[in-house]
C-alpha cells in the first residue's frame, strides 16, 4: 500500500512553490522532524532504558527535570545545530539563549528557534501523551547575540508546530501562510506521512479542558467563566469536562474536535504557569491558522510582545466562539 505523501516530499513541495527560496527553511524543517524521530523512539523505550524519572536538576522555571526533558533537549538542540541553519536556540530547559557558534550554525544562519521539548514531563512516568513543540522565526545575522533583538510577537514566526508523542507520533505544523498540516509517523518506514492535510478547528465544540482543582486560586470572573462552560451556558450549550495535563494533547483534541482549553492567571500568579514564546505562541499560530483563536484574556496571543524568554502567559486557546466566551468574560 502506497503510504501517501512523506514528509519530505511535502516540505520540498511546498519550497517548490516560493521560487526565490534558498531551502534553508526546507532544511530546518527535516531537521524538526529528525529531532522529531529521536524523541519518539526515547520516549517509547523510556522505561526500558531507564529514562523515566527525574534528572536530579531543576531547570530555569524552578521545575524538576524528568530525565526525558534533559534527554529530548538534547536530541532536539543536536538536530537544531546540526542542521547548519539556526543561528539561536531558546529551551524551557535553558536558562539563556543557545547562540550556537558559527561553525555550528552557517555564519549566515537568520533562525531562532523556540521550542519545548518536552510538554507534559508530569505524565511521562505514567504512560499518558507528551509532546514536542517549536516556534521558528527568522532573524538578522546581526541580531546574534543581541537578545532584545530576538523577542519577537508570535505573529512573525514563520512556522510552528508540535509532536505528540502518543498512540501513533503526529507532527502538526503550518509554515508561511500555509495550511495547517498534520503528519504521522510510521515506525516500520522511519518518516511522516501526510495525514490530515488542511486542519480546521470546528467553529465550537463540545468540551471545555481546564484543570478544575485551580478554582480557589481564580479571580470571580474566571470563575464564572469556567462556571459558564461547566453549565453549558455558552453557545453550543452542555459541554463535556477533558483534561489530560499535557498541553499539546489538550489542544490536539481541540483542533480536531473543537472546545476550548484554558490555563488562566491565578492571583498569586497572574501569568499563569504556561510559557509564551514556546508554549502558546506556537499553537496560537496553529490555532488562527485552522480557524480558531488564542487570548491570554486580554489580547491575542500572537500580538502580545514578550519582554523576557521564559515569560508566562494567561491561554485561552480553542474554537473562536469559544475564546470569544473568554475575551467577553475578562476582558
Ligand atoms: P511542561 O511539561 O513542558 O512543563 O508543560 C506542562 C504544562 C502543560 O503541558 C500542561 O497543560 C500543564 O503544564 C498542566 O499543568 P497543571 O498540572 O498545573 O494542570
Ligand atoms: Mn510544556
Ligand atoms: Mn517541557
Amino acid at each position: 500500500m502506497d503510504a501517501g505523501l512523506s514528509f519530505t516530499a511535502w516540505v520540498l513541495r511546498n519550497q517548490a512553490r516560493h521560487p526565490g527560496a534558498r531551502g534553508e527553511l526546507s532544511g530546518l524543517l527535516l531537521h524538526v522532524g529528525l529531532a522529531a524521530r529521536a524523541i519518539a523512539h526515547q520516549v517509547a523505550v523510556a522505561p526500558l532504558s531507564n529514562m523515566h524519572g527525574h534528572a536530579g536538576s531543576t531547570n530555569v522555571q524552578g521545575e524538576q527535570q524528568q530525565k526525558l526533558d534533559v534527554l529530548a533537549d538534547q536530541h532536539f538542540r543536536g538536530a537544531m545545530a546540526h542542521s547548519g541553519l539556526v543561528a539561536t536556540l531558546v529551551s524551557e530547559e535553558m536558562e539563556e539563549p543557545d547562540f550556537l557558534a558559527a561553525g555550528e550554525g552557517a555564519p549566515d544562519a537568520e533562525y531562532t528557534v523556540f521550542y519545548d521539548p518536552l510538554d507534559g514531563s508530569s505524565n511521562i512516568d505514567v504512560n499518558v501523551t507528551v509532546g514536542t513543540i517549536f516556534g521558528i522565526y527568522r532573524h538578522r545575522v546581526a541580531d546574534r547575540g543581541r537578545a532584545a533583538e530576538l523577542l519577537r510577537p508570535g505573529r512573525e514566526q514563520v512556522a510552528a508546530g508540535y509532536v505528540m508523542y502518543g498512540a501513533s507520533t503526529t507532527l502538526v505544523l503550518c509554515v508561511g501562510d500555509g495550511p495547517v498540516s498534520g503528519f504521522t509517523l510510521s515506525p516500520s518506514v522511519g518518516e511522516f506521512f501526510l495525514t490530515h492535510a488542511d486542519m480546521s478547528m470546528p467553529t465550537i465544540g463540545k468540551t471545555y479542558s481546564v484543570n478544575e482543582s485551580r478554582t480557589s486560586a481564580w479571580d470571580k470572573r474566571t470563575q464564572d467563566l469556567v462556571q459558564a462552560f461547566r453549565d453549558g451556558k455558552v453557545p453550543g450549550g452542555a459541554r463535556g469536562a477533558r483534561y489530560v495535563g499535557s498541553l499539546i494533547a489538550d489542544f490536539h483534541r481541540t483542533l480536531l474536535k473543537g472546545g476550548i482549553f484554558m490555563y488562566p492567571g491565578e492571583r498569586d500568579r497572574p501569568e499563569g504557569k504556561l510559557r509564551l514564546l514556546y508554549e502558546g505562541a506556537p499553537l496560537a499560530m496553529i490555532a488562527e491558522r485552522a480557524g480558531g483563536a488564542a487570548t491570554d484574556g486580554r489580547q491575542r496571543i500572537l500580538d502580545r510582545q514578550p519582554t523576557k524568554f521564559h515569560e508566562r502567559c494567561p491561554l485561552f486557546i480553542g474554537s473562536k466562539l469559544d475564546v470569544e466566551e473568554a475575551m467577553k468574560a475578562l476582558a
